[in-house]
């Protein structure tokens, strides 16, 4: 071979290796340190597999990243291969994804069934489990302690301890302590908080897996005036506008006793320079007094490809990679994300890093899931709907019965008599 011939063919070759790397943008989302871990796990992918990968930076409020995603998707746009999907999307979304059956080789079967069974929509696996979600209770326990409390078990004891703790601190110069924080804005995560209320009552929620418009009933009312008594006395009155974030601020910088919030806010609560490490508790969040029990609401993310992408392949590679045991056993140790894999729940790590994934476990297995599969492509609209009306009674706009009864004829009419589909 002469020296032109040579350097010709390694062009070849050079282009050949090109045009076989892809590059690929992933959207994640952004709430504590889910976006820094995304883009771990994805560069060290790009790092195996030569191709190249981009992390889309994204709203950190759910219902904010769910419009971005409609919007990108139903313009059938290939800017984003890879999407990081809540557990209660895939109803709305299953038209635009990518089947991920023949990508995953069995893998799937490793997860949780439920959790398998909500990614599975007219039989195909239009996304793969990423993590699991149940609200959860953190208390501070050495406040607990020196004010001589119990951890509470219904929602009227959390309030009293709530009150007793805040004043008592407050009274000798902790002026900045509050009682409970949670997450009270007009979004998804309200939704969470109030499907917790309503379940924990016996008030259902909302629709019921039959199609049953439930939301009007003197339980749910009773639910959403107690939480709206918190507000301006034990909580700040600016929870009303706090997501998962702001929660987390306001607790771990030791100025709340409680705080309602998912798993992930474990690890940072944790960390170095955390002012409450080694303080926090966890239980399981409050009954509804008589007839109630512990309610907490399913959540969860999952990955999924888009139908649009121009490398579904290498861009379903990814997911699998980024949803495999390995990687979820490393978001567990890192950032407390709770694992999908059942198998990961007799890690020893894991539960050392996290003891309440083994303490809580029935707090997980019996979450209650908010009313998106029955609801289908509507969920949004539902939970749009019953978030406003609840933020609305509890920034005394509204009094619960009127606000409940209302909601309840609208909700109705979106499902046409129970005929969601
Ligand atoms: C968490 C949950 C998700 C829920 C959201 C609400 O991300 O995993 O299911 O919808 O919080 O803010």
């Amino acid at each position: 071979m002469n020296r032109t011939s040579m350097a010709l063919s390694l062009a070849a070759l050079l282009a050949c290796a090109t045009a076989q790397a892809a590059s690929l943008k992933i959207s994640c989302g952004a709430v504590g340190q889910e976006l820094e871990m995304c883009r771990t796990a994805a560069q060290e992918w790009a790092r195996k597999t030569g191709h190249e990968v981009q992390v889309v930076a994204t709203p950190n409020d759910g219902s904010e990243r769910l419009a971005l995603y409609q919007q990108v998707l139903s313009s059938r746009s290939d800017k984003i291969d890879v999407f990081q999907v809540d557990v209660v999307w895939p109803g709305m979304l299953a038209s635009h994804l990518l089947d991920l059956q023949p990508h995953a080789k069995g893998a799937e079967k490793q997860h949780f069934p439920g959790i398998l069974a909500n990614v599975t929509v007219g039989g195909k696996l239009v996304a793969m489990p990423w993590f699991t979600d149940a609200g959860l209770l953190y208390y501070r326990r050495d406040l607990l302690e020196k004010h001589g409390q119990k951890v509470p078990t219904t929602w009227d004891e959390l309030g009293a301890s709530a009150k007793k703790i805040q004043d008592a601190e407050r009274a000798s110069g902790n002026e900045r302590l509050w009682g409970y924080v949670w997450q009270g804005r007009a979004y998804e995560g309200l939704t969470c908080n109030a499907v917790e209320w309503l379940a924990s009552h016996g008030g259902g929620t909302v629709v019921e897996p039959d199609g049953k418009v439930s939301v009007k009933n003197p339980q749910a009312v009773k639910a959403v005036q107690t939480a709206a008594g918190w507000v301006g006395t034990i909580s700040p009155t600016a929870v009303l506008n706090y997501g998962e974030e702001d929660a987390r601020g306001v607790f771990q910088a030791g100025n709340a006793v409680y705080m309602r919030n998912w798993p992930y806010a474990w690890s940072l609560s944790q960390a170095e320079g955390s002012a409450v490490k080694g303080k926090v508790g966890i239980a399981v969040l409050p009954k509804g007094g008589t007839g109630g029990r512990h309610a907490a609401a399913l959540g969860g993310q999952l990955l999924a490809v888009s139908k649009y992408s121009r490398n579904p392949e290498v861009a379903a590679d990814l997911v699998i990679y980024m949803t495999s045991q390995a990687v979820q056993k490393e978001r567990a140790l890192k950032g407390s994300f709770n694992p999908t894999i059942a198998a990961l729940y007799k890690d020893a790590d894991i539960l050392k890093a996290n003891p309440f994934m083994a303490e809580l476990h029935e707090t997980f297995t019996s979450a209650v899931g908010r009313p998106a599969t029955v609801t289908g492509a509507k969920y949004n609209q539902v939970s749009n709907q019953f978030w406003n009306a609840v933020h609305e009674v509890l920034s005394g706009k509204a009094k619960a019965e009127p606000a409940l009864a209302e909601l309840e004829a609208s909700v109705q009419r979106l499902g046409r008599g129970g005929k969601w589909r």
